[in-house]
């Protein structure tokens, strides 16, 4: 058997187990886990796209909602060199496994310690230091409105002026929600959903729908203004179907 193939297969074996325990951990705690299966590649890269359009320069990043980190996996070799990554995450047991990946990874040689995985929620997150990209995986629409307010705000002033927040939503949550949930969870979900597009009237600079991800999700680019700078008016439309 050569490289490659070993290579290949271990690969495909941890993908595998990864698939496995997030299933286990959504059968626990489907709310807080918010999924059934990690991010597909595709939706992953366009979470990230931000830290890779600044090109060398050394970024302070913040990952939250990491999950078994299949985001953090396309996130860790497109930081530049220098670069600082904070990693949050609330459930413990992915906590462990992201802690094993960033003590494995082979690119990070000599940055590791630049890279910090934190056991807590990213509302209690207190950090000293602005972030130029903020990639959130939260499941958002599962939260209170009051919730996904706090968090929403909290990302706003933990970003520099100019700074990006890039997170995802799943395409047709609403419809299901309304065929399947009682009354007061899709007026839940409604609320959420206003607090959201609230921020995207604000904020948003881009949205892009990944059809290459089970399910389908949209991903929204948001930017923290410059002092003094107008929002640029978003035109929905001109999102790209990858
Ligand atoms: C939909 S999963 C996304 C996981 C991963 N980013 C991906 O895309 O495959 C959401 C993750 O957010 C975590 N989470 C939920 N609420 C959180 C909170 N308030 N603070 C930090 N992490 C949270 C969950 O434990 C879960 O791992």
């Amino acid at each position: 058997m050569d490289n490659w193939t070993t290579s290949h297969d271990r690969v495909l074996a941890q993908r595998n187990a990864e698939g496995w325990m997030f299933l286990i951990e959504a059968a626990r705690d489907l709310r807080t886990t918010g999924a059934i299966a990690p991010s597909s590649k595709a939706l992953a890269r366009l979470l990230t796209a931000p830290v890779q359009e600044h090109g060398m320069q050394p970024l302070n990043v913040l990952e939250a909602g990491a999950g078994t980190g299949s985001v953090t996996r396309t996130l860790l070799p497109r930081l530049s060199p220098g670069s600082r990554l904070d990693i949050v995450e609330a459930n413990g047991r992915f906590v462990s496994q992201l802690r094993r990946l960033v003590r494995t990874h082979p690119r990070l040689v000599g940055e590791r310690e630049r890279i910090h995985v934190h056991h807590t929620l990213v509302e209690q997150l207190d950090i000293g230091h602005p972030y130029d990209v903020i990639v959130s995986g939260l499941p958002f629409t599962n939260f209170t409105p009051a919730q996904v307010e706090t968090i929403m705000n909290r990302y706003m002033e933990l970003l520099h002026p100019g700074g990006i927040l890039t997170y995802f939503a799943y395409c047709g949550t609403r419809y299901v929600r309304f065929l399947t949930a009682s009354r007061a969870e899709a007026r839940r979900h409604r609320a959420v959903e206003e607090v959201l597009a609230d921020y995207r009237r604000r904020y948003a600079t881009g949205c892009w729908t990944v059809w290459g991800n089970l399910p389908p999700a949209n991903v929204w680019q948001l930017r923290r203004p410059l002092p003094g700078a107008v929002p640029a008016a978003l035109d929905i439309a001109a999102g790209v179907a990858l």
